[in-house]
């Protein structure tokens, strides 16, 4: 892969958009191999979360490749969205939590890239926006509907409308962000994060981020009935025997098998 970084330690894979000279702007080409490289992670049985980032310390994701948009047609342009947003979903729904480190510009798809993500962690650098409507088009992979759900409407229109970006902040009063560090110390925080949250039961882990996700998108009746299936279905894993175990018997350094 030429345009992505892929790197693993313990339970935890980093994957690094690596296209610096273009703000790691998402090319055809950076899409595809994001794709491949989440479909390789996911076949790594041994990671439990996942950190998403950008080279450099000036941009996370500095959006669509402008330059490869600006002359599709309309069924291109279809193609290409629905490219994005599959790979995006693929990050929604992927079988562990992926955290995003926002290293800098999250702009247009890259901020589209952080809200696919579980959890985000902001540079205290960080500049966040959907600018567009300044470019002639509206956000393509994600933003209209995941900036709304995350901020409420009024805001998220507010940023779409009007195009400007915010500061890592704002972005943090407005709940898009869930912490702010500075820049030097962000991927230490994105690795403490990750590595905490591969410490516990992967499959509870997995079980709770499907009930939230499921949940999120129903009543709070159906919800609740998508969180009494997964909370069961911990009872046939051996995890859920060995941590209560482990409790009764005060055993501290636990070591989930994820089984
Ligand atoms: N696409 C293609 N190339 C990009 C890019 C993008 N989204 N963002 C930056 N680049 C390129 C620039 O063209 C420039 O290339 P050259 O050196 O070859 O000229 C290089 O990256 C460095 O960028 P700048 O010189 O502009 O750097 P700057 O520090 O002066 O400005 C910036 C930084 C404010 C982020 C500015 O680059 C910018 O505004 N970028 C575009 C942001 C944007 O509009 N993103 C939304 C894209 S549309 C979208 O994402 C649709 C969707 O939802 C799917």
């Amino acid at each position: 892969m030429e345009t992505i970084l892929l790197n693993t330690e313990g339970h935890v894979a980093t994957i690094t958009i690596n296209r610096p000279k273009a703000l790691n702007a998402l090319s055809t080409q950076v899409l595809t191999e994001l794709n491949e490289a989440l479909d390789e992670v996911n076949a790594n049985k041994d990671v439990y979360c996942v950190i998403i980032t950008g080279a450099g310390d000036k941009s996370f994701v500095a959006g669509a490749d402008i330059a490869e948009m600006k002359d599709k047609s309309v069924e291109e342009a279809a193609a290409y969205g629905k490219f994005g947003n599959e790979v995006f979903r693929k990050i929604e729904t992927f079988r562990c939590p992926v955290i995003a480190a926002i290293n800098g510009f999250a702009l247009g798809g890259g901020c589209e890239l952080a809200m696919s993500c579980d959890i985000r962690l902001a540079a205290d650098t960080a500049v966040f926006g959907q600018p567009e409507v300044g470019l002639g088009i509206t956000p393509g992979f994600g933003g209209t509907q995941r900036l709304a759900r995350l901020v409420g409407a009024g805001i998220a229109k507010e940023m779409i409308f009007g195009a400007r970006n915010i500061k890592a902040d704002r972005a943090y009063a407005i709940n898009l962000v869930n912490a702010v560090y500075p820049l030097e110390e962000l991927m230490g925080a994105a690795m403490k994060m990750a590595n905490g949250i591969a410490k516990n039961a992967p499959i509870a882990v997995a079980y709770s981020k499907q009930a939230i996700n499921k949940g999120l998108q129903t009543d709070i009746d159906g919800g609740i009935e998508i969180e009494v299936e997964e909370f069961s279905n911990c009872f046939a894993t051996e995890d859920q025997t060995y941590g209560m175990t482990c409790f009764l018997e005060k055993v501290k350094d636990k070591a989930f098998s994820n089984k």
